[in-house]
């Protein structure tokens, strides 16, 4: 169950907290991703501030509660409790919507060691040099978890006390289910806690335990946009450090945002002032960079990509794209193909080897294979109302600067003259050209400034 019903007034946002994004993505979506990790049977996420949005956002991931008036953290969880039936029985992990960097395998081990100990309740915990603000974890003289107190409710024992509570903890869902009808709300701030439970399993024999982190940085919470910077930074880290763990070079960790959901193969080399955003894919021995953009595009083996920017856009091996390119969605490049500066693609699928290599628009057409594109040629594809396809066949030569008006359907093995308007269909190997014919009128140019300088006179 993963809370995430609060306001987040220290963002002073009209988004709700758990959609305010850290490396392109809602913080909400890395807290999803470390409870899938987990191989948890069923997620809920317990929405009340901008619910609408939270669930648009987050549609089809998990289920949703409402909790419609926030009451606190036990309030919460009461009500989530509804999305899961009365007969199941086993381990609730509990996590809060608002620390994005807690890692599945953490989580992993709060559950073996909340399973193996057999508590009724165990509470992940970090110590903190600065516990401010946080719930404090109280304990006996032989260690034992006695109880949580919060910031607010503390007396100064209590606030000096470094360890404290995560916001993530594993139940048994028997025991859950109970002790959440017995909260009370004798506290500072009027609310249900969760953190009462602790107390509750403790006055009924059961065993509450703690489990002690190290890495304090995991359990660390987003309240303002401080902290989402800095959360961002971490996880920006995190993903540079695993990807070249895993082979590929990142030549400026510092200067390169590479999305959490990217994937991208070894020996390949980003370069700085790359941006890799979404659900990317790039293959093995690519080049990207430098000042690349590419969002959710899928990239394959041997590209090279510099100083460019792709959306939604698909680039076969061998690709060699930029500088200044713009790939728009649903572009589609065969192997070997070529895309050189200043030239826009959208909505097309260019064939095997074809080059384009400068200045050139192609908008919604079929280019075959092995063709020569060449500088100036534009696609003319919409005529203010109706947007048309064209197509061409395989090793076309289109001459510099020629319109292809759309729908025109180019045969293959056709030659286009330089300059031409093409707006009727070109039959197989033939030439085409469409545009006056030249004529020089020999000694036009003096009697021209004659005439001129006559008129100066
Ligand atoms: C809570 C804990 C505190 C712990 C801290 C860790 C309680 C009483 N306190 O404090 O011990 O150190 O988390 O970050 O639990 N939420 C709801 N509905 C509500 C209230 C809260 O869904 O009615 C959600 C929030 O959206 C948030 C989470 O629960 O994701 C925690 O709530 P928050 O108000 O941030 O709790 P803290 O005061 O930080
Ligand atoms: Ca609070």
């Amino acid at each position: 169950m993963i809370l995430a019903a609060g306001k987040g007034t220290r963002m002073k946002s009209s988004l709700p907290k758990v959609l305010h994004e850290a490396v392109y993505h809602p913080i909400l979506a890395y807290v999803i991703e470390a409870a899938k990790g987990v191989d948890a049977a069923e997620i809920c996420t317990v929405v009340g501030h901008g619910a609408d949005a939270v669930r648009a956002a987050f549609d089809g991931e998990t289920s949703f509660v409402l909790q419609r008036e926030q009451k606190g953290t036990g309030h919460a969880v009461r009500e989530g409790l509804s999305a899961f039936s009365e007969h199941r029985d086993g381990t609730m992990l509990v996590l809060c919507g608002d620390t994005p960097l807690l890692r599945a395998e953490t989580l992993k081990k709060l559950c073996d060691y909340h399973e193996q100990s057999g508590a009724a309740v165990t509470v992940m915990t970090a110590s903190l040099d600065d516990p401010f603000g946080y719930g404090r974890i109280i304990r006996d003289r032989e260690g034992g978890l006695l109880k949580i107190v919060e910031q607010r409710d503390a007396d100064e024992e209590e606030k000096a006390v470094c360890e404290i509570n995560s916001g993530v903890y594993c139940f048994d869902l028997t025991f859950l289910r109970d002790a959440v009808t017995k909260l009370e709300s004798d506290n500072d701030q009027g609310e249900l806690y969760l953190t009462d439970t602790i107390a509750i399993a403790n006055g009924e024999g059961r065993k509450a335990a703690a489990f002690q982190i190290d890495d304090y940085e995991e359990v660390s919470g987003i309240n303002d946009r401080v902290q989402l910077a800095a959360a961002a930074k971490v996880l920006r880290r995190r993903k540079a450090e695993a990807l070249m763990r895993a082979g590929v070079t990142v030549v400026d960790p510092d200067s390169t945002i590479i999305d959490p959901f990217a994937e991208i193969g070894a020996d390949t080399i980003i370069e700085p002032f790359s941006i890799i955003k979404g659900r990317t894919v790039i293959g093995e021995n690519c080049k990207i960079g430098p000042d690349a953009e590419l969002t959710d595009s899928v990239i394959g083996n041997d590209v090279k990509f510099w100083r460019s920017v792709a959306v939604e856009a698909t680039v076969a091996d061998g690709g060699n794209i930029g500088p200044f390119a713009y790939l728009r969605p649903k572009t589609e490049l065969k192997n070997n193909v070529k895309v050189g500066d200043f030239v826009e693609v959208k909505n097309s699928v260019i064939g095997e080897g074809t080059k384009m290599p400068h200045l050139t628009y192609v908008g919604d057409s079929d280019v075959g294979s092995g063709c020569n594109i060449a500088c100036g040629t534009i696609t003319c594809n919409y005529d203010g109302f109706l947007k048309t396809r064209s197509k061409i066949g395989d090793r076309v030569f289109v001459g510099c600067n020629v319109n292809l008006v759309s729908p025109v359907h180019i045969d293959n093995d056709v030659y286009i003259a330089a300059g031409s308007t093409i707006t009727e269909s070109v039959p197989g190997g033939s030439l085409a050209i469409a545009r006056e014919r030249q004529v020089n009128k020999e000694g036009w140019a003096e009697k021209f400034r004659a005439m001129h300088m006559k008129d100066e006179k």
